[in-house]
């Protein structure tokens, strides 16, 4: 099952993302996460991207595509979701090549909806982990210790994109450049289901399964 995570900053992607893939046994593909992690270990590309990153804009297609494509090339897994990916048109034909000559093809493309005042709250709330990228909410989803990853005990903190003036860039620029895509992909095969995202975490992912189950 290869499937596309669509949705706002804030909307969910990671979250949902990160449960569909432990239920399924999928890989969750996330061009955030790739990002964060290039740049964590000190690369001239996670360097290049912390510029775009921290005004909120988008990272190049072509960075983006090459690190789609190296993951995809090296991973023997059953499938995809693709969270944060892809945000232009220019990416969306790019993935399209790439399954292609990789034999593959997206079984669906689903939308988390989310209101704009719920997304800005959730950023504010938003704590991550830099060593191992898992996600918590000081709100709806807090860490057993304060401050302290579950998974890896490192100490949270709050990206530095997740500022509110980077935040209303980031929404902006969802709304300019990735949303239309959503027109794109309602004219090839693939379902397109849009979803209500701002419902608890449980909820939205009890549609999500019983959607992919379908
Ligand atoms: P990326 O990391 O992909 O950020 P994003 O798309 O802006 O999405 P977020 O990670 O902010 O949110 P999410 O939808 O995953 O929500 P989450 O589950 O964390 O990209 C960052 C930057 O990298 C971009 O701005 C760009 O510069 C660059 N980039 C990345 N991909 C790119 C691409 N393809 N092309 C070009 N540039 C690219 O949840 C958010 C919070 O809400 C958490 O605290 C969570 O616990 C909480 N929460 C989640 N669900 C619920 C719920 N149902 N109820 C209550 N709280 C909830």
């Amino acid at each position: 099952m290869d499937l596309i995570l669509f949705g706002a900053p804030g909307a969910g992607k990671g979250t949902q993302g990160a449960l569909l893939a432990a239920r399924y046994g999928l890989q969750r593909l996330s061009t955030g996460d790739l990002l964060r992690d290039a740049l964590g270990r000190g690369t001239p590309l996670g360097f290049e991207a912390k510029k775009f990153m921290d005004a909120g804009e988008l990272v190049p297609d072509d960075v983006i595509l090459g690190l789609v494509r190296e993951v995809m090339e090296s991973s023997d897994a059953a499938g995809f979701i693709f969270d944060g990916f892809p945000r232009t048109v220019a990416q969306a034909d790019g993935l399209a090549a790439l399954m292609e000559r990789l034999g593959r093809s997206l079984d669906a493309v689903v939308v988390l909806d989310v209101d704009d005042e719920t997304l800005v709250q959730r950023l504010a709330g938003r704590l991550s982990c830099p060593s191992c990228q898992a996600v918590y909410s000081q709100f709806a989803e807090p860490p057993q210790v304060p401050g302290k990853c579950d998974a890896c005990g490192a100490s949270l903190v709050q990206r530095e994109d997740d500022r509110p003036d980077t935040v209303r860039r980031r929404l902006a620029v969802y709304r300019e450049q990735t949303a239309p895509l959503i027109r794109h992909y309602r004219a090839l095969p693939a379902p397109v289901h849009v979803i209500d995202g701002a419902r608890p975490v449980d909820a939205v992912q009890m549609e999500l399964r019983t959607l992919l189950e379908q």
